[in-house]
């Protein structure tokens, strides 16, 4: 089995208040895995833990036979910079910039000159439905076209495992359909893994393997 990504008791405390407890988690290459649960349940938090944006308070998670938590800062910031991508919920685009510039940022970040990242860049925008609006400043777009422009960085540098928070929220269902059809035709085509958190059910039920939060606790309910 060509396990990608593990997690193993992964519990998460905010001071006092424990927002994670005990999750396990198995990701292999190109599976894409939904998470569902209501707000407030969890799952940002566990992400977070997943993704090496914060370090579990105990428990560990393992990418590609490394624990993310024993890694100096420097090597894990250069390991979700070159092999992780992200879509969060807040969104983090840099609004002075254009869509092409916003999504050839990691392209840029690991020295991939101009010209070409800009070409990968209009390629992945184009198959978003946002090759119109390439030289837009992002400061000028609606929220849905702000969130295509969030995959389309997510994925531009065609990571190992992208981290999606609610990526289809603010979009209508053709787009949340671009979208998450992105997603699969990544992890088909290049075994890009996926960890989409969700609402949409529809969403959930492409994915490969579905699992619910519920007051901190991950349960599996689909396996792949
Ligand atoms: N930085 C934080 N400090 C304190 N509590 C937090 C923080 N972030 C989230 N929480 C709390 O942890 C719980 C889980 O939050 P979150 O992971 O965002 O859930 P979800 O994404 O499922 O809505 C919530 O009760 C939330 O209020
Ligand atoms: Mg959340």
């Amino acid at each position: 089995m060509d396990v990608i990504l593990r997690a193993e008791g992964v519990d998460l405390s905010y001071g006092t208040y424990q927002a994670v407890s005990g999750a396990d988690f198995t990701l292999k290459r190109g599976e894409v895995a939904a998470i569902t649960g209501s707000s407030g349940s969890g799952k940002s938090s566990l992400l977070y833990c997943l993704a090496g944006v914060l370090p579990p308070t105990s428990g560990t998670v393992t990418f590609d036979g490394t624990q993310l938590s024993a890694l100096p800062d420097g090597e894990l910031s250069a390991l979700r910079r070159t092999r992780l991508g992200f879509v969060f919920q807040y969104g983090e685009l840099l609004p002075e910039l254009t869509v092409e510039e916003n999504t050839a940022l990691p392209l840029r970040l690991a020295g991939i000159s101009k010209d070409h990242a800009h070409v990968m860049a209009a390629h992945i925008l184009k198959r978003l439905g946002m090759g119109d609006l390439l030289r837009r400043r992002t400061s000028k777009l609606s929220g849905g076209q702000s969130q295509r422009v969030a995959v389309a960085r997510a994925l531009v540098h065609r990571p190992d495992v992208v981290f999606a928070d609610e990526p289809t929220g603010a979009l209508d269902s053709a787009n949340a359909e671009a979208v998450l059809k992105e997603f699969l035709w990544l992890a088909r085509s290049q075994k890009t893994a996926v960890v989409i958190v969700t609402h949409d059910a529809d969403v959930a039920a492409k994915a490969d393997s579905q699992y619910a939060m519920s007051d901190g606790a991950l349960i599996q309910r689909v396996s792949a």
